[in-house]
């Protein structure tokens, strides 16, 4: 185990000439403030580390910065705001750690930012319909927080955004219509608490390759036009209330290879169409499906 206690003239040696192997070095003690003098920083990774404390604000100094990595450490108190000041921030991700507080508002107003990794720490508040600002961004995650609140409305405008999980947070209240705007390929809402029926506009969201709505309280039928997604590979639903029976569109979805519609409310048969979904690996239904022969699927399981 390394200790970060150097002294101030040994810093920005240590972090200039070091930063590429810093990372998962066991390094324990505070991030020093005198990282801040390390001007002519462009990379900052300390990832997998045993760094505790603040994320001092000095870092907001390094002007060159354009990746802050400091995933898997144990820092903790709040996101300073002040990080929007670093002009060229291209990927920041804080993920793996005790931070608590809200998102700043400021971070988002950013068009440079391409990555924002915040999950598995423990921020409270909203989504700020200002995350929409970030029209660089295409990953987008934080999940496995506290946040609370509705999905903005404003989200039709992150057209940027490739992947978006705020899954296993505190989120209440329908999935807004404009979702449907989003050219995203991961869209993961699950572990919330959805209401409302899922909206037929993600039908039309032709990118998903993983659609995940599992873990809320969403009620209704599943739209028949989900079928319509001919690129998802996978899709979960389980846990939730939704009611009727499994759409026979569902066998048009021919890269589907995983689907999960356990704990919900459905009843009927397994449409005979799923039988045509060639690259099914993994079918979970609830029990109150009537089960019927000759599916290809490799596990079929009754919940
Ligand atoms: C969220 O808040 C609850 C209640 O305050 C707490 O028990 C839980 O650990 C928190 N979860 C996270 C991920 O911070
Ligand atoms: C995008 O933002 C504008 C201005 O804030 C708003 O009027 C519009 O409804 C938004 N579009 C979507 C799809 O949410
Ligand atoms: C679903 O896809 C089919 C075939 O691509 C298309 O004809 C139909 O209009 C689509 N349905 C909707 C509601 O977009
Ligand atoms: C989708 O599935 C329905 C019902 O199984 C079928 O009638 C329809 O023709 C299919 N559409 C396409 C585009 O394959």
């Amino acid at each position: 185990m390394i200790s970060l206690s150097l002294s101030a003239l040994m810093i920005c040696f240590f972090f200039l000439c070091l930063c590429r192997d810093l990372k998962g070095n066991r390094l324990t003690g505070q991030i020093p403030d005198e990282i801040g003098d390390c001007v002519s920083l462009k990379y900052l990774d300390l990832s997998f580390n045993l760094l505790y404390g603040d994320i001092p604000f000095s870092i907001s100094k390094l002007k060159q910065l354009e990746d802050l990595i400091l995933k898997n450490n144990q820092l903790t108190g709040p996101i300073p705001s002040t990080l929007s000041q670093i002009p060229n921030l291209k990927i920041l991700d804080l993920a793996q750690n005790q931070l608590t507080g809200d998102i700043p508002r400021l971070i988002y107003w950013n068009e440079v930012l391409q990555y924002l990794g915040l999950r598995g720490n423990s921020l409270t508040g909203t989504l700020s319909p200002d995350m929409c600002q970030l029209t660089g961004l295409w990953y987008f995650d934080v999940r496995g927080n506290n946040l609370t609140g509705t999905i903005p409305q404003s989200i039709g405008n992150c057209t940027s955004f490739e992947i978006l999980d705020i899954s296993y947070n505190k989120i209440s209240g329908e999935i807004p219509y404009n979702i449907g705007f989003l050219q995203v390929a991961t869209l993961s809402l699950q572990g919330n608490r959805l209401t409302g029926k899922i909206p037929e506009v993600i039908g039309l969201m032709q990118a998903l390759a993983v659609l995940d709505l599992s873990e809320n309280e969403l009620v209704g039928a599943i739209p028949p036009i989900l079928g319509n997604l001919s690129y998802t590979g996978k899709l979960y639903l389980h846990g939730n209330k939704l009611t009727g029976e499994v759409p026979p569109e569902l066998g048009n979805m021919t890269k589907l290879s995983y689907l999960q519609l356990n704990d919900n409310e459905l009843v009927g048969t397994i449409p005979a169409e799923l039988g045509k979904l060639e690259e099914l690996f993994e079918l979970i239904l609830p029990t109150t499906i009537l089960r019927v022969l000759f599916l290809q699927t490799s596990v079929l399981a009754l919940h």
